[in-house]
């Protein structure tokens, strides 16, 4: 069986990720692959738990247990659901992944970025993405997409998502190869044509 591709798709809240995954989705099927939309946090079954408490709980969370709770749905996502899919010839396209827990424990919260990287390492048993799309856009206008029902990681502030947007582009400088930016402030159809000529060169 040849093996599948990987591809994660990430950014800040409300750059159009998953409005891009599902256009990608459309088009591979519409060329015959077998595709595998999923996400992160919480694709189903204990991840599904797991993303209400990360999204929606309370009380305080410190940055070290936040970081763990979306490894360990990182980890139950990655050995019961990815892994198992490009092994069959799936392409697996996912809704945020390792570079969101970088990008926001990491540069966001502030936690040590070689320590989140070896994490990372750990949850996802050695699987890197065959290619990651950051859409990058102006935080401003993506929280303005987003609208007033924010959740609790939405909720965290401008500075904040400035740290996360510009960790994003540090980690694109870093791994050049894999990782792919997207000016996301264009139209819909023009950055899923963007997206779609990323797919192509792979
Ligand atoms: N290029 C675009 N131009 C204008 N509006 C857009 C564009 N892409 C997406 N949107 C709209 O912005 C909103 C947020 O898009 P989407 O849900 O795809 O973002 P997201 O990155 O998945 O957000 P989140 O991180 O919150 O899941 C949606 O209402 C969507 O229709
Ligand atoms: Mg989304």
């Amino acid at each position: 069986m040849k093996r599948g591709l990987f591809i994660t798709f990430e950014g800040a809240d409300g750059c159009g990720k998953t409005t891009q995954i599902k256009l990608l989705d459309k088009y591979l099927c519409s060329q015959r692959y077998t595709t595998l939309l999923t996400r992160e946090p919480g694709a189903r079954g204990l991840g599904e738990k797991l993303r209400e408490i990360l999204l929606n709980y309370e009380g305080e969370v410190s940055p070290m247990c936040e970081s763990f709770l979306f490894l360990a749905d990182r980890a139950q996502h990655v050995d019961c659901i990815i892994k198992p899919a490009i092994e069959n010839g799936v392409y697996v396209l996912c809704d945020r992944h390792t570079d969101s827990t970088l990008a926001y424990q990491g540069y966001g919260r502030g936690l040590d970025i070689d320590r989140i990287k070896l994490l990372n390492n750990i949850a996802v048993n050695g699987l890197k993405p065959d290619l990651t799309i950051v859409f990058d856009i102006d935080i401003k206008t993506s929280l303005s997409r987003i609208g007033t029902k924010k959740d609790r990681m939405e909720s965290a502030g401008i500075d904040f998502f400035n740290r996360v947007r510009a960790g994003y582009i540090n980690i694109a400088k870093q791994e050049p190869d894999r990782v792919k930016i997207v000016d996301a402030s264009d139209t819909i159809d023009n950055i899923h044509k963007k997206v779609v000529e990323l797919v192509k060169q792979l």
